[in-house]
């Protein structure tokens, strides 16, 4: 059978400031990141691979050892809108309403001139279409909520809103699926950078 790799982009420059969002370049460790990732997904000895990243530098950079990657909008991160670049501090003083309506709607919360989990979830309903009719291995470079969206579908998450938001993607990790019947397998690889 063939398999999908999902993995957030390595470790940005705003990831070790925890700031949200944003367009940053990856860190040191991020770049070794996508070193490890790259010979990772060669020890898996596919056939044939298509690699698929954001419109996000992090993404791109990640991915850069990879041949033919295909850069898509639609994986770019949920964005926070009014509130891209701050951290989640900053997030709590300047816009108390969205800190407090994430802490308990995180699912349906959207952020001022942003998106909610539900907008993202829609807006990659083309990709995911398109992971499930695709007959190549594909590895997905992409963000935190992002990763979040994909794999619940994968998983076939029943209650959206109260899980969606919540599953654990580290950085580092790549998740593989395969399909099996009636559901997917989902193995987790930590590649411990
Ligand atoms: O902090 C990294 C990040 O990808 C942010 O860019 C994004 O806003 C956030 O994670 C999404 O996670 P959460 O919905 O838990 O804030």
């Amino acid at each position: 059978p063939r398999h999908i790799y999902i993995t957030r982009h390595g470790e940005s420059e705003f990831n070790t400031v925890g700031k949200i969002g944003g367009d940053s370049s990856l860190s040191p460790r991020g770049m070794e990141y996508a070193q490890r990732l790259k010979q990772f997904m060669d020890e898996q000895e596919l056939p044939n691979l298509r690699v698929w990243c954001s419109s996000l530098k992090r993404t791109i950079q990640t991915a850069q050892n990879f041949d033919d990657v295909e850069s898509w909008k639609a994986l770019d991160e949920l964005d926070a809108g009014l509130c891209d670049e701050l951290t989640y501090k900053e997030v709590e003083e300047q816009f108390p309403d969205v800190y407090r309506d994430r802490a308990t709607d995180k699912y349906w919360t959207r952020y001022p001139r942003g998106e909610s989990y539900a907008d993202v979830v829609q807006r990659l309903e083309p990709r995911i279409l398109d992971l499930e009719q695709a007959q190549e291995n594909v590895l997905v470079v992409c963000h935190q909520a992002v990763a979040r969206c994909l794999l619940s579908y994968f998983q076939q998450k029943s209650d959206l809103a109260s899980q969606l938001p919540y599953i654990k993607v580290d950085l580092h990790t790549v998740f593989k699926i395969t399909p099996i019947p009636y559901g997917n397998l989902i193995e987790v690889f930590p590649l411990g950078i």
